[in-house]
C-alpha cells in the first residue's frame, strides 16, 4: 500500500519487447490485466528488431498460447493497443519515435525488460527526449553486478528519477507464498515467541531446479547462481523470515523492516560457500568452455541480531538438482529431557514449501496408538489448493507499478544492502567443484551445514495419511 494516493500510469512502454523475458512472462501478464479491466491504456513494445507490429503481435499471440492460452477478447484488447518502436537504445531517433506513440499521455511507465547493463543508457536515452515527465521506471533483476555497479546504477538512475518513480522487480515478492511468509508471521500471535534463537536451531532454504540454463546460456554465464538467484530471490526471501515486525502496514514500514534484516545479515565468507557447476555446463550453448561460473552454491548466513545471534541459516540453489522446489525449514530445539523410552525425539520443523505447490507444516512427534509411548514423526500440515484466478507474479507487479504501490519492489538501500552480502564471495573467490546432474550439488556442500550435520532436501508435496 502507498502512503500517498498515487496517480495511475497512463501508457505502458516495455523495452525488450522482442526478448525471452517479454515472451516468457510479459505478454502473458499483459493480456491478465486486460482481462481484469486494469490495462485500458496504450501498450508500445520497443526493441531493435526487423520485426513490425503485425510481427510483435504473432509473437505475443505465441507467447500466450505457450503460456496458458490466449483468450480471443482480451487478445484482440492487447493487440489494439500495442504500438511497436524499433530501434536502437543507444540511438536518441528512437526515444523521439517513443515521444511521439506516447502521443498525449503524461505518466507513462517504462518497463526495462532487458540487460542491465543497459538500463543507464535507456533511462537517458528517456531523458534526452523528455519522455521522464510523470512517469515511472521498471527495472529488472539483477540490479548491477556486484555493490559497486549496483551503487553506479542507482546514482545514474537518481540523476533523472527520484527513488518514488524507481520500481526495482523480484518476482519472487510477487509470489503468492513469499508474502504468506510475512503475512503468516505477523497476522498469527503463537509464533512470535519461539522465532528467535532461544527456540530454533538452524534454518536450511532450498531453491531447487531440475532443469538446467535451458537456452539461456549467454545470459547466465555472465552471471551465475549467486547473483541470478540468491542476491535477490533467496536473501529477500530470508529477510521476510527473520525481520522484526514492521511499525505498520505502510509500504515504507515494510520495507524498512526488510532493510533492517538485511543490514544485519554478515557478508558471506568465503569459507562457508560452496560452489558448484553441473557436468555439462560448459557445453550448453553460449557458455565459455571454460566458465568457472557456479550453477550451484550452498553457504553459511549469520544474522547479527539479539533475535538471531549464532543460529545457522543454510542457503542454497543449484540447477540440474534431483527435483524442482523452493522450501525452507525452520528446526526447533529438541524438548530438553527425554521423557519416553522410544526413539530420541525429532526436532519439530516448520516447513514452508513456496513451490511447486503451497505448503505451511508443522513437524511433530505423537503416540503411536498401542499399550507403549512409542511415537512417530508426522506433519500437521496446510496446503494452498491453487484457484484458477490466482494472479501471477508479474501481473500483480505490473499492476502494482501501475498504481504507484511500491511495496512489492526493492528500495535503492535494500538492494545494495543485499549485494553487500554476497560481495565478498561473486566471481572466482571460492573454488568451483563439478557435480553430476540430479544430485544435490558436490559433496563439498556438506561442509557449509552445521557440523557436517546435513542439509535438508524439500519434503514430500503431499502427506502420507495418519
Ligand atoms: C529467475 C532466474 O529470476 O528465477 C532463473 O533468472 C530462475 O534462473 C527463475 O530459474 C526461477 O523462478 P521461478 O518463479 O520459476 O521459481
Amino acid at each position: 500500500m502507498s502512503e500517498t494516493a498515487a496517480s495511475e500510469s497512463d501508457a505502458l512502454v516495455f523495452f525488450g519487447a522482442t526478448g525471452d523475458l517479454a515472451y516468457r512472462q510479459i505478454f502473458p501478464a499483459l493480456q491478465a490485466l486486460i482481462r481484469r479491466g486494469r490495462l485500458e491504456m496504450p501498450i508500445i513494445g520497443v526493441a531493435k528488431s526487423t520485426m513490425d507490429v503485425d510481427g510483435l503481435r504473432a509473437r505475443a499471440h505465441e507467447s500466450l498460447e505457450r503460456h496458458g492460452g490466449a483468450d480471443a477478447g482480451a487478445f484482440a484488447a492487447l493487440s489494439k493497443q500495442m504500438q511497436y518502436v524499433n530501434g536502437d537504445y543507444r540511438d536518441p531517433e528512437t526515444f523521439r519515435r517513443l515521444r511521439q506513440a506516447l502521443g498525449r499521455t503524461s505518466r507513462p511507465l517504462y518497463y526495462l525488460a532487458i540487460p542491465p547493463d543497459l538500463f543507464g543508457t535507456v533511462v537517458e536515452g528517456l531523458a534526452g527526449a523528455d519522455c521522464l515527465h510523470g512517469a515511472r521506471v521498471v527495472v529488472e533483476k539483477p540490479f548491477g553486478r556486484d555493490l559497486a555497479s549496483a551503487q553506479a546504477l542507482n546514482r545514474t538512475l537518481h540523476e533523472h528519477c527520484p527513488e518514488s518513480a524507481i520500481f526495482r522487480i523480484d518476482h519472487y515478492l510477487g509470489k503468492e507464498p513469499v508474502q504468506n511468509l510475512l503475512y503468516f508471521r505477523f497476522a498469527n500471535s503463537f509464533l512470535e515467541p519461539i522465532w528467535n534463537r532461544e527456540h530454533i536451531e538452524s534454518v536450511h532454504v532450498t531453491m531447487a531446479e531440475e532443469f538446467g540454463v535451458e537456452g539461456r546460456g549467454r545470459f547466465y554465464d555472465g552471471v551465475g547462481a549467486i547473483r541470478d538467484v540468491v542476491q535477490n530471490h533467496l536473501l529477500q526471501v530470508v529477510a521476510l523470515l527473520t525481520m522484526e515486525a514492521p511499525l505498520g502496514h505502510l509500504a515504507e514500514d515494510i520495507r524498512d523492516g526488510k532493510q533492517r534484516a538485511f543490514r544485519a545479515m554478515r557478508p558471506l565468507a568465503p569459507s562457508e560457500v560452496v560452489r558448484g557447476q553441473y557436468a555439462g555446463y560448459r557445453q550448453e550453448s553460449g557458455v565459455a568452455p571454460d566458465s568457472d561460473v557456479e550453477t550451484f552454491a550452498a553457504m553459511r548466513l549469520h544474522i547479527d541480531t539479539w533475535r538471531w545471534a549464532d543460529v545457522p541459516f543454510h542457503v542454497r540453489a543449484g540447477k540440474h538438482l534431483p527435483q524442482t522446489a523452493m522450501e525452507l525449514h525452520v528446526t526447533l530445539r529438541r524438548p530438553p529431557q527425554r521423557v519416553f523410552d522410544d526413539a530420541p525425539a525429532a526436532a519439530n520443523v516448520v516447513r514452508f514449501r513456496l513451490s511447486p505447490n503451497v505448503i505451511i507444516s508443522l513437524g511433530v512427534r505423537v503416540k503411536v496408538p498401542g499399550e507403549a509411548m512409542i511415537g512417530d514423526n508426522i506433519e500437521l500440515l496446510a496446503q494452498h489448493i491453487a484457484e484458477g484466478d490466482e494472479m501471477a507474479p508479474y501481473e500483480r507487479l505490473l499492476g502494482d507499478a501501475i498504481r504507484g504501490d511500491a511495496m512489492l519492489f526493492v528500495r535503492e538501500d535494500a538492494v545494495e544492502a543485499a549485494w553487500r552480502i554476497v560481495d565478498p564471495v561473486l566471481g572466482d573467490k571460492t573454488p568451483i567443484h563439478q557435480y553430476e546432474p540430479k544430485t544435490w550439488g558436490p559433496a563439498e556442500a556438506a561442509r557449509t551445514s552445521v557440523a557436517g550435520s546435513g542439509w535438508y532436501n524439500p519434503g514430500p508435496s503431499v502427506q502420507r495419511p495418519l
